[in-house]
């Protein structure tokens, strides 16, 4: 049975209203990364970083899905072999959009781990400096997003899907950040598909390509996938 696995990034989100980082007036060019995504970042300065996700999550709550989004989704419903959704993004715009089982490889803004005991929880709408773990009780408590130095999140389970991919497509993501930059190497079986505003810094690695905003190109492939069944 085919097997599709898409890999999102921040491009897919863009029209919902929610920064990318690496456009112009993206995230990155209004912080640093090592500032607000790293361990010594929050080591350094807890409020600032919790501020920064803080900011974020508020965004995200409003934030509704798009037909990018939706049409995703109606593909895992109406395919008839599996379709595996891996996000870099750190919103919950997928879920909202319909789809299900979605690998948050840098986490989720909606959760809170406690740097101690590596308990997790529903994150409050604003994360104080110091809360306090309800498992351990040590006031070590942050977002559960994956700073850069960290280990993604269902890597092996990832890679797993990877093998047995016979369809990939990455969407709305520059390609500059690893591990999830390599994806498209790793589907070594599959045919290979970037949708993306503008060619990425991986476009050479992919079999096809389509430009243009995910709102417009991702809900015609999904069409024409379905059609081809
Ligand atoms: P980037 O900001 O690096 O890239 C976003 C990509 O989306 C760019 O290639 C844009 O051209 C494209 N794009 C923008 N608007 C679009 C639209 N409307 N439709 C389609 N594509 C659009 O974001 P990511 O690749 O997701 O990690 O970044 C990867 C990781 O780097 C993030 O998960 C985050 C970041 O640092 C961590 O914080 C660990």
């Amino acid at each position: 049975m085919q097997k599709i696995v898409i890999l999102t990034g921040a491009g897919i989100s863009a029209e919902s209203g929610l920064g990318t980082f690496r456009d112009e007036g993206g995230l990155w060019s209004q912080h640093r990364i090592e500032d607000v995504a790293t361990p010594e970042g929050f080591a350094r300065d807890p409020a600032l970083v919790q501020g920064f996700y803080n900011a974020r999550r508020a965004q995200a709550v409003d934030a509704r899905p798009n037909p990018a989004h939706e049409a995703l989704a109606r593909l895992q419903r109406d395919w008839p072999g599996e379709v595996v959704i891996v996000t870099q993004n750190v919103d919950d715009l997928h879920e909202k959009g319909g789809a299900r089982d979605v690998l948050h490889m840098h986490g989720t803004l909606a959760g809170a781990l406690c740097g101690a005991c590596g308990h997790r929880w529903s994150a409050p709408a604003e994360m104080a400096v110091g809360e306090t773990c309800p498992e351990c009780n040590a006031p070590r408590a942050r977002p559960d997003v994956v700073w850069f130095g960290e280990m993604p999140y269902h890597m092996d389970e990832i890679f797993a899907h990877l093998q047995e991919a016979t369809l990939f497509a990455a969407i709305g993501t520059s390609g500059q950040v690893y591990p999830a930059a390599a994806f498209v190497e790793e589907a070594v079986g599959a045919h290979r598909v970037e949708l993306n505003l503008e060619p990425s810094a991986a476009v050479s690695r992919f079999d096809e390509t389509r430009f243009g905003p995910a709102s417009r190109t991702v809900p015609d492939w999904v069409e024409e996938v379905l059609a081809r069944g």
